[in-house]
């Protein structure tokens, strides 16, 4: 039964407004579609593996699932598997494009038993549609308000059950009723160059090209813990490796493309090399409130946040303190720098004497 045939209603959504086109064949062709095939996030899989197992065997649909994550580290690929798994289809849309009740209603009365509605960027739906979705997770029913004033009245369906999946890089701006509506919160993490290299060598066979061991490795090296990171370096380094004609990828080739594109060797682009020397250079290291770094980098919050820190901690680099981000030593490495040191500091690495000599300098 969890099995059954679409009817023809699925294959033609009568409402396409609110669901995300599809990507490229290429890139659709290299997106995992079992647990078994998706490479790290060992324990999420795990775990996800015993309730899939575990909800068919009932007979009932999945918990809904939050999967929360920097971007690129398998969200949408995991939920388009649970739908797999599950024997669902899968319905795609976004928070952002869910502007009125009215929008996630249309959406909602079309799913079936066993189909999983993916709302990626969860964290962006307005607060109405919110109320929504509450009953519509709780309860699989629909209440819309029809009218204004006295006239008004309200419409309640009851729906399908189905499993909501939502995906979020902004774990901290989901409301509590919403994230506690969810049975199953699992985080991704950076993936480590071991776990890069299989997916580089698995996106290398989907490209039909063929590539050296060491290339595979470097490219690992450089993909800042981000499968799409892996694919994107891995299709520029096909370029390169195309127009030097050889059709093998070698390390040089990977070289080449890394310079070309401005990425050093551990990985790191200018932005985050950016931020390690403004914290480094205008704020002693730091620690440095996000806003204020952001402000002197003419840079959003956001990016700094989601995009580039995740990766400068895991790197070592940088740190997170309560009063803010900090170079760590490791960072000042980096730079070629000798740290600061502060009264305060935990890192004395300078004689004494120096010590003085810095604070008079910065005072
Ligand atoms: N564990 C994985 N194994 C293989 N490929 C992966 C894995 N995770 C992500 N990818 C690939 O990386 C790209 C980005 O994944 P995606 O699911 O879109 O990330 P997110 O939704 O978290 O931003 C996709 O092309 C996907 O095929
Ligand atoms: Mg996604």
């Amino acid at each position: 039964m969890n099995n059954k045939p679409k009817n023809a209603k699925n294959e033609t959504p009568p409402d396409n407004r609110f669901f995300t086109p599809s990507r490229s064949q290429e890139d659709l062709a290299i997106r995992p579609t079992s647990l078994s095939s998706f490479i790290g996030q060992e324990k999420v899989k795990e775990k996800l593996q015993i309730y899939i197992q575990a909800a068919k065997g009932r007979g009932e649909p999945l918990d809904h699932v939050l999967l929360y994550g920097p971007p690129g580290l398998g969200k949408t690929t995991l939920v388009g598997i649970i739908a797999h798994e599950m024997g669902g289809q899968l319905r795609t849309t976004t928070g952002p494009t869910l502007e009125r009740a009215g929008d996630l209603a249309a959406i909602v009365s079309n799913v079936e038993n066993n189909d999983v509605l993916f709302i990626d960027e969860i964290h962006r739906i307005p607060a109405q549609v919110e109320e929504i979705l509450y009953p519509a997770m709780e309860d699989f029913s629909l209440h819309i308000v029809v009218g204004k004033g006295p006239l008004a009245k309200t419409i309640s369906m009851s729906l399908p059950r189905f499993t909501l999946c939502g995906a979020t890089t902004r774990m901290g701006l989901l409301t509590s009723p919403l994230r506690a509506r969810f049975g199953i919160v699992e985080q991704l993490s950076l993936y480590t160059d071991q776990e890069l290299s299989l997916i580089v060598r698995r996106g290398a066979r989907a490209f039909g090209v063929e590539i050296l061991d060491e290339a595979v490795i470097e490219i690992a090296r450089r993909s800042r813990g981000t499968p799409r990171v892996s694919l994107g370096l891995l299709k520029r380094v096909r370029d390169v490796a195309a127009v030097k004609g050889s059709g093998v990828i070698t390390g040089d080739m990977v070289d080449k493309a890394m310079d070309m594109l401005d990425i050093d060797l551990n990985g790191l682009n200018e932005s985050d090399r950016r931020i390690v020397r403004t914290i480094t250079d205008l704020f002693d290291g730091g620690p440095v409130g996000l806003s204020t770094l952001a402000a002197a980098m003419n840079e959003d919050t956001q990016t700094i946040e989601v995009y580039n820190e995740p990766f400068l901690i895991q790197k070592g680099l940088i740190e997170r303190t309560p009063r803010g981000r900090k170079v760590t030593n490791n960072g000042y490495a980096y730079l070629g720098k000798t740290p600061i040191i502060k009264t305060q500091g935990e890192t004395l690495l300078l004689p004494l004497d120096l010590d003085e000599d810095k604070a008079g300098e910065n005072a």
